[in-house]
């Protein structure tokens, strides 16, 4: 928002990560958001705050972007920091506002919140609210929010002033001609969750195919190369391996049936269950992968991952697929040592009882097996030939199929990959 010229206050209730935000330092890796932020903190045009009065007191729009995550132990959605921060804000806000929600959240949320501000909100009917759902993807964050694809704006029936208003604030990017779509609130919310199980759709469709690859003998890789060629199937979203992770597409599906269950549409969702499981079986098709290659037993054997990062460019170790596989083989008494380029410090805090290298080298050492989980860019530029002196037994399995077999097999590696027999 500084970025396409307005003043913006940010706000966050923890107060170390406002202090970070103040001196420029983002609380996690997102390439060049660092920069952006020196950039912006600098003109004035962006600062930070722990305080909901001073946000109310300062905004004419407030974004609510609060996190919505899987509820622990349950599959709803856990809306509880997002209805925490409006009954926070509600009473500070004695003047007009437009509250503009970001968060994913389930369909008729933004009808409750609402609801809420207009009974705890001072200025009463005068906030009003929006839904503008965020479809950025982590590690292409800044490129997607400056250039989106498109910009969906849910607003209530007698929503017009709402819409020149969010009009002016996204001026910048209508004038490159970005679509601006308007619809109903319901239908801004489901966008969201529509599009992200979808996505998760796409990704378990082309994993579905690396499943009977494997039992036909077949290469899938080659398999969604032919089919990206067709423009009503593309390329985009259909690299198989080990499956979807992170903080978006896991829970989105399966907070996605909990609501159409509520609404009484939940068959019309049952195949995200199985998207659902066949994305969780290309982890265990992995250990079980593993452990073929051990001697069929992991006791006692040193296994080297890596990738710990949900995905590459980024250290979000929310639901990884790597760090999902690295603990079972871990809790069936393999030595898993863990090397990511950025995500080691999160990884650490989350599975503490897993080793960790500080370079791709050093987890290798005395390996009797690599596993590569996470496609760094750094993994495929690795000298195989240097690496096989140093493991116990060259054994490499690609679980994101970018590793180029032919360099590996020709250093002495056995190589093998997912949806590869
Ligand atoms: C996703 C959506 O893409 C984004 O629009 C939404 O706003 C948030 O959720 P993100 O979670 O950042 O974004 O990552 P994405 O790039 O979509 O990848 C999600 C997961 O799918 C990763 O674990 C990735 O490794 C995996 N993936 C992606 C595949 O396994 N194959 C693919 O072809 C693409």
């Amino acid at each position: 928002m500084a970025e396409l010229g307005h003043q913006v206050l940010g706000m966050d209730s923890d107060v170390d990560k406002v202090h970070a935000l103040n001196s420029a330092r983002a609380p996690f890796f997102e390439q060049g958001l660092d920069d952006l932020l020196a950039k912006h903190t600098a003109t004035g045009r962006l600062r930070f705050t722990a305080s909901y009065a001073e946000a109310a007191d300062f905004g004419d729009t407030h974004f609510l972007a609060v996190g919505t995550p899987q509820l622990h132990g349950e599959q709803a959605y856990d809306l509880s920091h997002l209805f925490n921060a409006v009954t926070q804000l509600a009473p500070c806000l004695n003047r007009p506002a437009l509250i503009v929600g970001k968060s994913t959240v389930p369909v008729g949320t933004a009808a409750r919140i609402t609801d809420l501000l207009h009974a705890t909100a001072p200025a009463g009917q005068a906030v009003r609210v929006a839904w503008n759902p965020e479809f950025l993807r982590e590690s292409f964050a800044i490129r997607d929010t400056l250039n989106p694809d498109r910009i969906v704006v849910g607003l209530h029936p007698s929503g017009g002033a709402d819409e020149t208003l969010l009009r002016t604030i996204y001026a910048a990017l209508l004038d490159r001609g970005t679509p601006f779509i308007v619809t109903d609130l319901v239908t801004s919310e489901l966008v969201k969750t529509a599009a992200n199980a979808f996505l998760a759709t796409k990704i378990s469709f082309i994993n579905a195919m690396a499943e009977v690859c494997e039992a036909a003998g077949a290469n899938v890789h080659q398999l969604a190369f032919a089919l990206s060629h067709d423009v009503r199937i593309g390329p985009a979203g259909m690299q198989p391996g080990l499956g979807f992770g992170g903080g978006c597409l896991p829970k989105d599906i399966r907070g996605f049936m909990v609501r159409a269950g509520e609404l009484g549409a939940g068959q019309a969702l049952s195949f995200l269950r199985e998207v659902d499981a066949i994305n969780t079986r290309r982890r265990s098709r992995m250990v079980d992968l593993a452990r073929e290659q051990c001697g069929g037993t992991l006791k006692g054997k040193r296994i080297a991952v890596w990738g710990a990062a949900f995905k590459p460019n980024t250290d979000d170790v929310r639901d990884s697929p790597a760090l999902a596989v690295a603990q079972t083989l871990h809790q069936m008494g393999a030595n898993v040592t863990v090397y990511d380029p950025m995500a080691l410090d999160n990884a650490r805090k989350l599975y503490p009882q897993l080793d960790y290298a500080n370079d791709a080298t050093a987890a290798v050492e005395g390996a009797a097996l690599l596993l590569h989980l996470t496609e760094w860019p750094e993994f495929s530029q690795l000298d195989p030939h240097h690496l096989s002196g140093r493991v116990a037994s060259p054994q490499v399995i690609d679980g994101r199929g970018t590793l180029d077999p032919v360099h590996w097999r020709e250093a002495g590696w056995t190589y093998r990959s997912l949806g590869h027999s």
